[in-house]
């Protein structure tokens, strides 16, 4: 019974990962090299649901399963309706989607519509918790823009662990406009969704999570570089000109992205839609839930590597082994390989679709002051009692404290500060927001689109301005949160309501 023996397996895998530290991890260019080969970027399965009229359906099933992300050993895995990861959901805007969510698992999961507006039950976040054998309906209207979201688990405690071993995957939005953009969209040919993960594995091929302080302090980083789940990826571009949907869904590692030879590229779009012209670029940093649609112009017909470049991480100023813990290497992401590339029909555009009007400062009824905190310090390095390590304004997450109530139909502009000694990726759900400034400063030219996640640094304050939308509901909230999933998951998140 192949199948009872495997269920065993995979029942202990979270367990058995995390002693299983004492396994001296295994850089990817040793496994590569047992592999002996790159491997071919895997486009995943695009799924859009049944469709009646413009009601679509989607299930989904959140189970284990065993991975070969090198030949000959099998990874024990998460996914959605697939081992590793799930495919990429499509819906278009004025869509109503009705999604079941089955688990599978033997613990509690949840899976969460990252960047979607949406009423506050159909979130998937820690309130809407799916038990084990359980199916959950999550059911409303996509209202929004054009753009690349993604959804994972959101369990309490548990979203970085299994995020990690892998519950999450994409959810693109059309709308009108996009559909009849003059850019490059056909799925899988020159539009390109890519996932870009950060995994430890030990030499057996299992996964390695959490083993140590620096992994809780920093956030679970790895020296294997996953885009769509294969390791040493090669595209083999069919197009000159290649739309990319990066998403960075690393549960800590900020990448900065740049091509070996340097070349520059376009950004078209941030989380939650286009921006107002393309931007040319030779660099683009990309935080934790990050993503950005990038133009990439191969007529060329090179071979090219995409990379993450070396950082400082960004003002380490306190803690030196943090400091070293959290310096990235330079590492491969992904080779483009466009030697038979045929000519696109498209050029790099000059103006971008206008799908939604953006939110005006103008507008805003009130600022709220957000404070995040690590470590045992709090503010004005005051030594902290209780409250637990990672907080926002002093607390940390409580599932049974609403934090506070913001009026449905409104403006807010809300000031995100961070006097911790490193940067955490800012997300708020329900809302697509506008960075208004850095210290002061105008936010960088990728970063003018609407967006739900931003990344303070330390020693910055980020002012973003959102509309709440009409949806209300008194009694259930959504998070705003770290989304380096390990400060989320030990209490860098609040909660608030819509009335
Ligand atoms: Cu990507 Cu609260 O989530
Ligand atoms: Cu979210
Ligand atoms: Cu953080």
């Amino acid at each position: 019974m192949k199948s009872k023996k495997t269920r065993i397996t995979r029942r202990n895998f979270l367990k058995s990962a995390s002693t299983a530290g004492l396994l001296l991890p295994f850089s990817s260019s040793v496994l590569a090299k047992i592999a002996g080969q790159r491997n071919k970027l895997v486009i995943p399965a695009l799924n859009e649901g049944v469709r009646k009229g413009d009601q679509v359906t989607f299930n989904l099933k959140i189970k284990t399963g065993d991975t070969e992300f090198f030949k000959g050993m099998n990874t024990p895995t998460l996914g959605i309706n697939q081992s590793y990861l799930g495919s990429v959901l499509r819906a278009k805007r004025g869509d109503t989607v009705n999604i079941n969510v089955n688990n599978q698992l033997s613990r509690i999961s949840t899976l969460h519509w990252h960047g979607m507006t949406l009423p506050a039950k159909m979130d998937g976040g820690p309130h809407q918790e799916i038990k084990p054998g359980e199916t959950w309906n999550s059911r409303f209207e996509i209202r929004q823009g054009a753009s690349t979201l993604w959804y994972h688990s959101h369990a309490l405690h548990q979203t970085a662990p299994q995020v990690y071993y892998g519950l999450a995957g994409l959810f693109i939005i059309d709308d009108e406009p996009s559909l009849n953009a003059s850019l490059p969209k056909t799925y899988g040919i020159d539009d390109i969704p890519c996932t870009i993960q950060d995994r430890r594995f030990n030499r057996d091929g299992t996964l390695t999570y959490n083993t140590s302080m620096p992994d809780r302090m920093m956030g679970m980083q790895g020296s294997t570089i996953l885009v769509n789940g294969v390791v040493d990826p090669t595209l083999h571009a069919k197009s000159t000109l290649l739309r990319l949907r990066l998403h960075n869904g690393s549960n800590a590692r900020t990448y900065h992205l740049a091509f070996n030879d340097k070349r520059s590229f376009h950004v078209i779009a941030s989380e939650c839609g286009f921006l107002n012209q393309p931007f040319e670029t030779n660099q683009l940093r990309l935080a934790p839930a990050e993503r950005a649609e990038i133009l990439v112009d191969v007529s060329d017909k090179k071979q090219i590597m995409l990379k993450s470049l070396a950082s400082s991480g960004g003002g380490m100023g306190m803690m030196p082994m943090m400091r070293m813990m959290n310096s990235s290497n330079e590492m491969d992401i992904l080779l483009i390989d466009a030697r038979n590339a045929k000519s696109s029909k498209y050029q790099i555009p000059k103006t971008l679709p206008k799908s939604v009007a953006h939110p005006d400062p103008r507008q805003a009824v009130t600022t709220r002051k957000f404070e995040l905190e690590m470590g045992m310090m709090g503010r004005g390095g005051m030594m902290r009692s209780g409250g637990g390590m990672f907080r926002i304004n002093g607390k940390s997450m409580n599932k049974n404290r609403i934090d506070f109530q913001v009026k449905r139909n409104t403006t807010e502009i809300w000031e995100i500060s961070n006097a911790s000694p490193m940067a955490h990726p800012f997300h708020v759900h329900n809302v697509q927001f506008k960075v208004l400034d850095r210290n002061g400063k105008r936010p960088n030219p990728s970063e003018t689109g609407l967006k739900d996640t931003v990344l303070v640094g330390s020693r910055e304050t980020v002012r973003i301005v959102m509309d709440f939308p009409e949806y209300s509901d008194a009694k259930v909230p959504y998070m705003y949160h770290c989304h380096i999933l390990e400060h989320e998951d030990q209490g860098m998140m609040g909660q608030f309501v819509v009335v």
